[in-house]
């Protein structure tokens, strides 16, 4: 293709509409089916819409690389995942930009070095133990259900030092209350229009003086908040909002009280200092913006990604085999330490789990600049979205993309594929701070389970996917637990 030719956006190639209102389709095949045109395209970059907007899509690994890597200083997350975050965890991690994130990420970034996430290996295997404990031979069990008891345990207990399921339970209604509503509003027509209202109210606010500007400038600020969104003013989200709000609070100021001296991630939140600026620490507020969006990011993923993992294994006798091979290898000692050498094929298994199913399937961004992708030229303020989904199931990237192999990822098969031909954790500056904690939670979750108990589900159907905020299994995945 020549270079000259596709510096105009509108020469790009023109990916299909899914319906009236744009490329992606209200529906999670509609999606799914959307972007797996994505995967097969060989244009770098292709054009799609919502209502009358241009929006574009890197399709090559290379292309991807450079809106998440090379030149993601010209690009911003997105407006409308800010919006609907504001309430939950608005200027957490995940969502603030400019010298805000910078900060927050360098005085973040040391609690989740490989290192000090080895002590957070036996608080897995325990978590994992004491789902396992409650099982019983002939049980009807829900895994995807089991693993998010797991995974918000688990975050739980490095978060916040609470030690029950049930204490993790009431936070994590009140999560999955908020989260729905999230899920319902994501990539909506609605969304959209909110967000023409903040970019048109702080453009206008620029050309206008006296009371006019200062009116712009807090119909900006609140137009920051989801207040139009559909469902926003829903007692029970209210309520859910509320309690999360209220415990964290509460457990930031029993921390104050009883002197800082807890071994959990929101004490070492809380006595965090920026190394090498003014060792300021964090507010109280941007402390509970943290935990929320930590305890938001680091469970429904990880949770999603062993349902996954599970069932995969479950319809591949010989991949679960080697599994429980590996799992029993420990003998009777507990898998206390994190030792990946001794659990290889548990990693492998997990990884190919989040290729076929990306928990997050799609990131969204924004253009800051104008910026060249792929050889054209996007202009200012354009809407980006990174199929990792679409990245996983590249024909010329995976052989046989839908087959479950984890020995797709033996060293040697690896070498020579692109690296962002692999995203399930994003890359570049903005990707996942949990990448290291989610790589040791699965495995060591996985050989835990699988050395106490075997899970038969009905091979004879597929369980189809849910676009929830992550890609979950449509109505979990049912099992039977049988003694081994
Ligand atoms: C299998 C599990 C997980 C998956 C698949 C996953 C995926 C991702 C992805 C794709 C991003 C990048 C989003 C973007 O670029 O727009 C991200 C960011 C993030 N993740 Fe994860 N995540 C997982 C687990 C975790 C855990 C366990 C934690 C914390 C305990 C966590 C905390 C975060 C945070 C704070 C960010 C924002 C980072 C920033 O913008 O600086 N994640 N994650």
């Amino acid at each position: 293709m020549l270079r000259g030719a596709m510096s105009s956006p509108t020469a790009l190639p023109r990916i299909p509409d899914n319906d009236l209102l744009g490329s992606f389709g209200p529906s999670t095949a509609q999606r799914l089916a959307f972007q797996r045109t994505l995967a097969t395209q060989s244009a770098p970059v292709v054009r799609g819409r919502i209502l009358h907007l241009p929006v574009y899509f890197p399709c090559t690994p290379e292309a991807a690389h450079e809106v998440l890597v090379t030149k993601a200083k010209s690009f911003e997350k997105s407006p409308g995942l800010r919006v609907l975050l504001h309430d939950l965890a608005g200027d957490g991690l995940f969502t603030s930009e400019g010298a805000l994130w910078r900060t927050q990420r360098k005085l973040m970034a040391p609690l989740f070095q490989p290192a000090p996430l080895h002590r957070y290996a036996d608080t897995m295997r325990r978590v994992a133990e004491r789902a396992a404990d409650s099982m019983r031979d002939g049980g009807r069990i829900d895994i995807a259900h089991e693993t998010t008891r797991i995974a918000m345990s688990v975050v739980g207990a490095a978060l916040f030092d609470i030690d029950t399921f049930d204490e993790a339970d009431a936070l994590g209604a009140a999560l999955t209350t908020c989260l729905a509503w999230v899920n319902d509003n994501l990539a909506t027509p609605a969304l959209v229009a909110h967000v023409l209202m903040l970019d048109a109210t702080a453009s206008l606010a620029e050309r206008t003086q006296g009371p006019v500007r200062a009116w712009l400038h807090r119909a900006h600020a609140k137009a920051s908040s989801p207040f139009l969104l559909p469902g926003v003013r829903d007692p029970k989200l209210r309520e859910a909002v509320r309690v999360l709000d209220e415990r964290i609070a509460q457990m930031i100021a029993d921390r104050r009280r009883q002197g800082l001296t807890r071994d959990d991630l929101l004490t070492r939140l809380l006595t965090a200092r920026d190394p090498d600026g003014s060792g300021a620490a964090m507010s109280d507020a941007q402390v509970r913006h943290e935990a929320v969006t930590l305890f938001v990011a680091g469970h429904e993923t990880t949770a999603t990604a062993l349902a996954w993992s599970f069932y995969l294994l479950a319809r591949d006798p010989e991949a679960l085999a080697r599994a429980v091979a590996e799992a029993d290898a420990f003998g009777d000692a507990p898998i206390t330490r994190w030792e990946p050498e001794r659990l290889a094929y548990c990693t492998r298994v997990f990884r190919e789990a989040m290729r076929l199913y990306p928990p997050i399937m799609m990131v969204p961004r924004r253009t800051l600049e104008p910026v060249e992708i792929g050889g054209a030229t996007l202009p200012a303020r354009s809407l980006v979205f990174v199929s990792i989904y679409a990245q996983h199931y590249r024909p010329e990237v995976y052989e046989s993309p839908d087959r479950f192999d984890p020995d797709r990822w033996l060293p040697e098969r690896e070498a020579g594929r692109h690296k962002s031909s692999y995203l399930p954790f994003g890359a570049g500056p903005r990707f996942c701070l949990g990448m290291h904690f989610a790589m040791m939670e699965g495995p060591i979750v996985l050989a835990t389970l699988l050395r106490r108990w075997r899970f038969d589900i009905d091979r004879s159907t597929t369980i189809r996917e849910d676009n929830f905020a992550t890609l979950r299994p449509l109505g979990g995945v049912p099992a039977v637990v049988r003694a081994r």
